[in-house]
């Protein structure tokens, strides 16, 4: 492949994860960015498969083809609610690319330099192999606490700022001999690599349950600067563009979600403020009032007499997989000349767009989903609000009690309604582990059960009529 055609196809490829990007910011355009995205990374791998001569290698063929399969296999077979745990594992390979990259690059330089620009380039690979074996074995651990098989309690050694922090200076003086060393460093190298690691392993390590998505967040954003120093020290254009395009967007994401959960962004990367998993209600007022426990029909009843509905789904409708009925009961209600919206909670569910991602496999118009901002002025005109397995997210000692965990959390305001219905199982608690005062509100009813089965019979009592 000439050059010229070899940039012609790498422009466009940067240009398509743009798009990407850009599609992606929106449920209605998000298919469309994913498409973008993945013609983008296609005409990016069979131009360096041409240019790097990939296609007459039995071994690299064989590499990308088993890869291929695995990869498409393992992402047809997960599930939804599994998805940061792929995320996680596949940043690890990201880092894990990085640090070999950056070795093989050690010990065989594409290019022979000398002077400034030679210690430019050994500053990229050192700062490379640095970013990706902390990514690597972080992203590994986010896997682990994620998956289960890892206590997602923050491991909280004493001194472990100070541990940190003289790791880090231990790594700045080791780069400093590999800078003096030329060719015979490789030794600094690797010391690095295994400090490194150690501190993506304890920083991780650091973080409660409740903080690992934005970990995870985070790691795919060091997974691009990873990417991008490979870029670097493989002088490939597009790998530093796509590197850079990846950290950047996955650094505003951790910051978009430490601000839906009132997380400060340095107390997450730093560690050791996330609540564990599941935990017992963790401080919070004690809540006053009783449980009043309603029935599908009550429901229906309602719902009939009600002009405006707002919808909060929450985690509980992903797990149930409540929402093509949802989307029926939706049908039902609009059709007898009723307004039915949703109401999306920024960090509903497990991953960031969850339920966008489950409204939109319900095939609901994008029109009537609203984000929190959107739509949190209108519950005190509305008559009935449906809380589907959601908790944390209209919680109000959020807003009115300064001791709960989730003190500061914007929250939907369900409460505000003229009537409230909450579908979950029984008094399991949220995400935070912390008591839900709305439950008990007077204007609240439960309905309890698994949330596809109270939909189901909402569904069937409003079609009989
Ligand atoms: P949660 O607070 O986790 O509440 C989910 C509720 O659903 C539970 O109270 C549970 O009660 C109920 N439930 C579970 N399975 C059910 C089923 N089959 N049928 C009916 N109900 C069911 O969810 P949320 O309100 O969506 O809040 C999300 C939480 O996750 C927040 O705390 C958020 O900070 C956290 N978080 C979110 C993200 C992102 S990016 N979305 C990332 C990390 C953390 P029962 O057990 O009684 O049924």
């Amino acid at each position: 492949m000439t050059t010229s055609l070899l940039v012609t196809a790498y422009i466009a490829a940067a240009v398509l994860f743009i798009l990407s990007l850009k599609g992606l910011a929106h449920p209605s355009t998000a298919r469309r960015g994913n498409q973008f995205g993945a013609i983008g990374m296609l005409i990016a791998m069979v131009a360096v498969a041409l240019h790097a001569g990939v296609i007459t290698s039995p071994t690299l063929l064989g590499a990308l083809a088993l890869a291929s399969v695995i990869g498409a296999l393992a992402a047809s077979r997960v599930a939804m609610t599994s998805m940061p745990q792929l995320v996680a594992i596949l940043h690890s390979f990201v880092g894990a690319a990085a640090v070999l990259v950056g070795i093989s690059n050690h010990l065989a330089p594409a290019v022979e330099l000398s002077g400034v620009e030679r210690t430019i380039h050994d500053v990229e690979t050192y700062l490379g192999v640095f970013i990706g074996s902390l990514t690597f074995t972080g992203s590994i651990v986010a896997w682990g606490k994620l998956q289960g098989v890892i206590r997602s309690k923050p491991l909280m050694l004493p001194g472990r700022h100070l541990l940190n922090i003289a790791m880090l200076v231990a790594c700045v003086f080791l780069g400093a001999m590999y800078l003096r060393g030329g060719h015979e460093a490789l030794p600094y190298l690797l010391i690095m690599a295994a400090i490194a690691g150690v501190i993506g392993i304890h920083l991780v390590m650091a973080i409660g349950g409740a903080d690992m998505p934005v970990v995870v967040s985070m790691l795919n954003s060091y997974s691009g600067w990873a990417a991008s120093a490979a870029g670097f020290m493989l002088s490939n254009d597009l790998l530093i563009i796509t590197g850079a395009l990846v950290g950047s967007s996955g650094a505003i994401l951790s910051y978009i979600m430490c601000r839906a959960m009132n997380r400060s962004f340095l107390s997450v990367i730093f560690g050791g403020f996330g609540a564990e998993e599941g935990a017992a209600p963790a401080g919070g007022a004690v809540v006053e009032g009783e449980l009043v426990a309603t029935t599908a029909d009550e429901v229906v009843a309602l719902l009939k007499a009600a002009d405006s509905v707002i919808i909060v789904p929450g985690y509980g409708m992903a797990v149930a997989q409540a929402q093509h009925p949802v989307r029926e009961i939706v049908d039902v209600l609009r059709a007898a000349g009723k307004t039915v919206r949703f109401a999306i909670h920024p960090v509903a569910g497990r991953l960031p767009g969850h339920m966008n991602v489950l409204l939109a496999e319900a095939n609901l118009p994008y029109d009537i989903v609203l984000e929190m901002d959107e739509i949190n002025d209108d519950f005190p005109t509305t008559d009935v609000v449906l809380v589907i397995g959601a908790n944390d997210i209209v919680n109000p000692s959020a807003l009115d009690d300064p001791s709960s965990p989730i003190a500061g959390m914007p929250v939907l305001h369900a409460w505000e309604a003229a009537a409230c219905i909450v579908f979950k199982r029984g008094k399991g608690a949220g995400y935070a582990g912390v008591e839900n005062p709305l439950f008990f509100k007077p204007k609240t009813k439960m309905l309890y059960g698994d949330a596809k089965k109270s939909v189901d019979a909402i569904l069937g009592a409003l079609r009989a009529g």
